[in-house]
């Protein structure tokens, strides 16, 4: 593993289902988990009204600790959650007022997380994380799609999920 990894989820429920994925994950790779839900993080302000809440702090922290940064969201209407694209949208601040944050993102790896509640995803879903890895020069290292049946992951998807955290976060 190319260093310490960080699963950040943002759903709006925090012990959901996508909660019941990465936490799956997290006891296989030992990441952490940050709980977007429990920060105070505005939606993006072109005169950067929100500076001071959650969000800098948050992403100072995230830059100095961690190499590989998987993004956890549940499908809401085709795409990813709001709570997810308010922190994608609040990146634009580390590219204005925050340059430093944004330099340290360069380099890093990362990683996507689908949880919806059905086993198909549609086409274009992945296509933000892509373009957004290769606009801050960092490495993507793939995606997953998963969903739960019965409150449960099946044993399918739970190989499917093993196979993931092997080919794509062990070795990477
Ligand atoms: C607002 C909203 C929109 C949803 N839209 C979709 C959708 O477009 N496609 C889908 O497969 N599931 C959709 N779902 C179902 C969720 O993706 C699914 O239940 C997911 O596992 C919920 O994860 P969570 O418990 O972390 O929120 C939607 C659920 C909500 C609440």
């Amino acid at each position: 593993m190319k260093g310490k990894g960080v699963l950040l989820q943002g759903s709006s429920k925090s012990n959901g289902n996508t909660n019941k994925i990465i936490t799956y994950i997290q006891e296989k790779t030992g990441f952490d988990i940050i709980d977007l839900k429990s920060k105070n993080i505005g939606a993006f302000d072109y005169e950067f009204k929100n500076q001071d809440d959650d969000f800098i702090p948050l992403m100072k922290n995230i830059v100095e600790t961690y190499d590989i940064i998987i993004f956890a969201t549940p499908v809401y209407w085709y795409a990813m959650s709001g709570i997810l694209k308010n922190f994608m949208d609040r990146i634009t601040d580390c590219l204005k007022i925050e340059k430093e944050i944004g330099r340290q993102l360069r380099g890093k790896t990362m990683g996507m997380i689908s949880c919806g509640s059905d086993a198909e995803l549609k086409e274009g879903f992945t296509m933000p994380f892509i373009e957004t890895a290769n606009y801050l020069g960092m490495h993507y290292l793939g995606d997953i799609h998963t969903w739960i049946e019965d409150e449960k992951i099946t044993k399918s998807l739970q190989h499917e999920l093993d196979v993931f955290i092997e080919e794509k976060i062990i070795h990477i």
